[in-house]
């Protein structure tokens, strides 16, 4: 029996395949991936048998996004800062959970990427067997960077230098979705427990030009402007033309909406609201989570606005900055844009 056709296509051999298209697939950037994988493997073996052992629940410590952390949230940060640090390819590190840049200790060597990442996302729904996930995203230091001190600026990169970004989402199955960008597509890859391997289930998926769905958590409406309440009334207001109501789903785990959007089309919002005065611009993240979906998404064909023109090309100014996020089908957060920006009166 042919073996590729009883194992399947593993990760490592997917980028080397891809080598020839691929710029980022060198040796170094696969050990780098490949650690990675490692982490999720550990993460999703904890997320599983959450319910067996004492590691649900939070911690009672607040993190410096000002919530709540779970002890998922910290087993998930240390897991992939303590697999990470000893790969040798990462000049430094930034984490949600953590306030500043994680550094590579100094027994271990140093390397020219920088991996972002959002350690676990949709914590609120940990406790309750809701998919939750890791996002992250890989920045090449900057040629530009000479000293050997690490700098915050190193890290403040526009998402559209990423080198790669994707994301792991422990489900009812563990799946990793990631792009090296350049027209390399973006593929996912189921984990088989009996392989331990993570094996190509989706290849180059490519997200519809319109969805059906939106996904917003319509519990801020009073704390939205009129133009966002005029958005999210438009995709709710029946027009045959337009194949609108959009039906509502809205899992509060990101990664989770994301993913469902990515392959079944739609758009997903977290506008700007006014509920918390320390959060005017939104909850999510610039560089831990929109930056790498909006990578993901725009290789798949959709597209990432903040509401008034790409995520990508976002000028970061501080490490845990959030932007108000439209994301997915084009035709969808391209109305959301020009709606939200006032180019478009619905
Ligand atoms: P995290 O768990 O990393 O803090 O992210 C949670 C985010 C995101 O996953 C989700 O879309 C959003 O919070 C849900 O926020 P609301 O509960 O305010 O809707
Ligand atoms: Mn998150
Ligand atoms: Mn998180």
């Amino acid at each position: 029996m042919n073996a590729k056709r009883s194992v399947g296509t593993t990760i490592t051999e997917h980028i080397l395949t891809q080598q020839r298209t691929n710029p980022e697939a060198t040796g170094a950037f696969t050990t780098l991936l490949n650690e990675l994988i490692v982490a999720a493997k550990v993460i999703s073996r904890e997320v599983n048998k959450a319910g067996l052992t004492d590691i649900l629940g939070d911690t009672g410590r607040i993190n410096v996004q000002n919530e709540r952390v779970q002890k998922l949230d910290l087993f998930a940060n240390q897991v992939i800062i303590q697999r990470m640090r000893h790969v040798g390819q990462l000049w430094c590190m930034a984490s949600e959970e953590d306030p500043d840049l994680i550094e590579i200790p100094a027994e271990y060597p140093r390397g020219n990427y920088i991996l972002v990442f959002d350690p676990l996302d949709g914590s609120s729904n940990i406790d309750v067997n809701v998919s939750i996930g890791t996002i992250f995203g890989v920045y090449r230091r900057p040629e530009d960077s000479h000293t050997n001190e690490v700098l915050l600026n190193d890290v403040l990169q526009p998402g559209v230098e990423q080198v790669a970004a994707g994301y792991f989402i422990y489900g009812s199955s563990t799946i990793m979705v990631y792009t090296t960008g350049s027209g390399t597509g973006v593929h996912g890859f189921t984990l088989f427990p009996s392989v331990g391997e993570f094996l190509l289930s989706h290849e180059n998926i490519r997200i519809p030009e319109q969805g059906k769905t939106y996904s917003v958590n319509e519990g801020n409406y009073a704390y939205w402007d009129e133009r966002t309440r005029g958005l999210i009334d438009y995709f709710k207001t029946p027009d045959k033309e337009t194949s609108r109501p959009y039906t509502s789903r809205y899992v509060g785990s990101l990664v989770a909406d994301f993913h469902r959007n990515l392959l079944k089309g739609g758009i997903f919002m977290y506008p700007a609201d006014l509920k918390d005065p320390k959060k005017p611009t939104g909850k999510l993240r610039l560089m831990v989570e929109a930056n790498p979906l909006a990578m993901v998404v725009e290789e798949a064909g959709g597209y990432a606005s903040d509401g008034n023109g790409p995520i990508l090309q976002i000028e970061p100014a501080t490490l845990h900055q959030r932007v108000p996020l439209f994301i997915g089908s084009r035709k969808d957060v391209q109305l959301a844009e020009d709606v939200i920006s006032g180019r478009r009166v619905l």
